[in-house]
């Protein structure tokens, strides 16, 4: 039987960050100029993210997602993914970068096992890129992309999040680069959580004016008609070019939603905009066996009411979630910590 919230969402989709630490300081999640990192003796080894993704899969995780901070900082990833990789309750085993290390890194991760990968792209011009990242890196991003494909990996997604003023002039060249490296295109709505210090409505740009723009340009666009758990609307151009969008700010997907995610050091998180976590780590290293750890998991499953984006909707008008000092007191606020 599958473990079912108050909602009756099933716990299916678990996102492991793998590290805290970031090599681009993108506006809309890492703008500040300093951080308070994880403590290095808290980070989970690979033994110990493979043993609670056992504890998992014996509660019905079947897709697993590593995230950061960027994943590909942590040493030896492609050792995990083997790890991972080797277990077949896990169906789906994807990964979520920003591609600056990934030409590298991507055969290696396609041999240990790998199924899928997105890579972060907001947008194609360099100074842009620059700006919006405070690192000089898009070319290497780009042959990170691009060497996806040559691995050998099929499904490819470009993540892209949308900003009024800053990138919504780019969704028509994002989505021919997308054609041109065999991508998927998902537009983000920019959204109000931990580490967004400087969101405000006024930087969202909608799900509406995304169709429009690309209505403008291309003609009329069709839905595709799907049932998924997956935060993306899917779309299709009149040549069959199908993108997406993640409306988590306008139109949020809670209802449907089968996530949870363990950072870096081991505490477990339900909701994207939940303020409060599970310690899993510390049961973990005082020696709990697999049963003990399930029987701390399930109930708190089971009494599961997140909403968090659609409460956030609800509030009408709305500021960034959490407030700077807040984040330095607990870095588990953060979207680089919680991987997203
Ligand atoms: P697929 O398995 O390929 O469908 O991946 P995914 O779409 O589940 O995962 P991905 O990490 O690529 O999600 C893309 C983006 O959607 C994230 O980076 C977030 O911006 C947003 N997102 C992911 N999960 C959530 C969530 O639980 N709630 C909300 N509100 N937004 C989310
Ligand atoms: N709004 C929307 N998406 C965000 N991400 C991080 N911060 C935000 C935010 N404020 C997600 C995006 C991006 C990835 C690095 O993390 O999906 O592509
Ligand atoms: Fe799930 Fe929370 Fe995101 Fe809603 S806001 S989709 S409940 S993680």
């Amino acid at each position: 039987m599958p473990h079912l919230d108050t909602l009756g969402r099933p716990l299916r989709n678990l996102r492991i960050s793998v590290t805290d630490r970031c090599n681009l300081r993108c506006q809309y999640c890492m703008p500040e100029d300093e951080y308070v990192w994880l403590p290095r003796e808290h980070l989970l080894h690979f033994e110990e993210i493979s043993s609670l993704a056992d504890v998992f899969t014996e509660l019905g995780v079947d897709k697993v997602r590593l995230t950061g901070g960027e994943p590909l900082l942590r040493r030896d990833l492609p050792a995990l993914v083997r790890m991972l990789a080797a277990k077949p309750a896990i169906r789906d085993l994807a990964m979520t970068t920003n591609g600056v290390l990934l030409a590298e890194q991507a055969q290696a991760l396609y041999e240990a096992g790998l199924h899928r990968v997105s890579v972060s792209l907001d947008t194609l011009q360099p100074e842009r890129f620059r700006r919006l990242t405070r690192r000089d890196d898009l070319a290497r991003a780009l042959r990170g992309i691009e060497a996806v494909g040559r691995a050998g990996f099929k499904g490819l997604k470009l993540d892209s999040v949308v900003m009024r003023g800053t990138n919504d002039d780019e969704l028509v060249d994002l989505i021919e680069y997308g054609k041109k490296v065999s991508a998927e295109v998902r537009f983000i709505e920019y959204m109000d959580v931990g580490g967004a210090t400087l969101w405000s409505m006024d930087k969202v740009f909608p799900r509406t004016a995304i169709l429009e723009r690309l209505e403008g340009h291309y003609g009329r666009i069709q839905p595709v008609i799907e049932e998924s758990s997956a935060p993306a609307d899917r779309f299709r151009l009149p040549d069959g070019t199908v993108f997406g969008i993640i409306s988590s700010t306008t139109a949020p997907f809670c209802r449907s939603c089968d996530r949870s995610r363990l950072t870096a050091d081991g505490m477990w998180y339900l909701c994207l905009y939940a303020k409060d976590g599970t310690d899993l780590r510390g049961p973990l290293r005082r020696g709990a066996s697999k049963a003990e750890l399930k029987a701390l998991i399930a109930p708190i499953w089971h009494k599961r009411a997140d909403r968090g984006a659609e409460e956030r909707l609800a509030l009408g008008s709305r500021s960034p979630l959490v407030q700077i000092g807040e984040l330095r007191q607990d870095p588990h606020l953060e979207m680089h910590t919680r991987g997203g």
